[in-house]
């Protein structure tokens, strides 16, 4: 049986009384790097949401280590789970140092001050995220992709052995992320579980080690990549043909669009040489 921090068990979850998902049931496995996919507005963020309490389900229940998520004190659900959510607003004038900082505040109470251990883990987060030297910078005055670093930084800052990341590589040019990529999997190699909506689905094989496809509300398929990217899977879920062919590099699935005039069989034509 797979163990698993974190699980829905038939929630209904959406907003102002209009629901997005019915009696949906996801498993995290533990250990995994769960990477979630399916077309814009299918329910993914909701989802990551409710996973993280930052909503309520109206029927089932989120369980975290074994108790209802609800159950929790806030700071306690922070010290075991971080979130990236999809679109973060910096407070006026901050720094990217004092918002990274930030993601120590589980980690502080009345008598527990700012520590040699929340200065490691600020600074651990910023040189794996390179924005050290952004440290003086402020938020506002970044590019999108310095400000998508900064907000990983600040994810990592909170050090919880679940990390929850809706869309991290948004805004990032491909070399960066690559690297956050691979630096999410050095984190679930030293033993985090994390899980991230990912859009390119050739990484989404490449790097997770779980796949969820969603559809309209529901889950349509789980399971290992080789098991999920399929053409079939891929035409249902996005309404795309395409190819899936082995990625040259890692071998895992890779999937070539065919474009609006091709069929499924036909096939892709050799480049013209000129
Ligand atoms: N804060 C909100 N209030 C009302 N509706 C929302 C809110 N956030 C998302 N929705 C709606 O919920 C649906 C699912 O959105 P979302 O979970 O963000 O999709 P995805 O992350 O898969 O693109 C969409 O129809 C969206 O318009
Ligand atoms: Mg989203």
């Amino acid at each position: 049986m797979t163990t698993s921090r974190l699980h829905a068990a038939d929630i209904t979850i959406g907003y102002d009384g209009r629901s997005i998902s019915q009696q949906l049931s996801v498993e995290i496995p533990a250990d995994s790097f769960t990477v979630i996919i399916g077309p814009n507005a299918c329910g993914k963020s909701t989802l990551l949401r409710a996973l993280s309490r930052l909503i309520a389900p109206s029927a089932g229940r989120v369980i975290l280590d074994g108790a209802d998520i609800l159950s929790y004190k806030t700071k306690e659900v922070s010290r075991r789970l971080g979130l990236l959510p999809q679109s973060s607003l910096a407070p006026d004038g901050i720094t990217v140092a004092d918002l990274v900082a930030r993601g120590r505040a589980p980690h502080q109470g009345f008598l527990r001050q700012w520590s040699r251990d929340d200065e490691r883990a600020v600074a651990a987060a910023m040189r794996v995220t390179s924005t050290t030297d952004l440290s003086a910078r402020l938020v506002d005055e970044l590019s999108g992709g310095q400000r998508q670093r900064v907000w990983v930084a600040l994810a990592l800052a909170q050090e919880t052995d679940l990390l929850l990341l809706d869309e991290p590589t948004t805004f990032l040019d491909i070399a960066h992320q690559i690297d956050l990529l691979e630096l999410f999997t050095d984190l679930h190699e030293q033993g985090r579980t994390l899980v991230a909506v990912l859009h390119d689905l050739n990484q989404a094989a490449r790097y997770g080690t779980h796949l969820i496809a969603m559809r309209d509300g529901e889950v349509v398929a789980t399971g290992a990549p080789e098991e999920v990217i399929t053409e079939e899977l891929v035409e249902h879920v996005f309404g795309l043909r395409c190819r899936v062919v082995p990625d040259p590099v890692a071998g895992t699935p890779q999937v070539v669009p065919l474009g609006r005039e091709r069929g499924r069989t036909s096939p892709v034509p050799a480049p013209a040489h000129v």
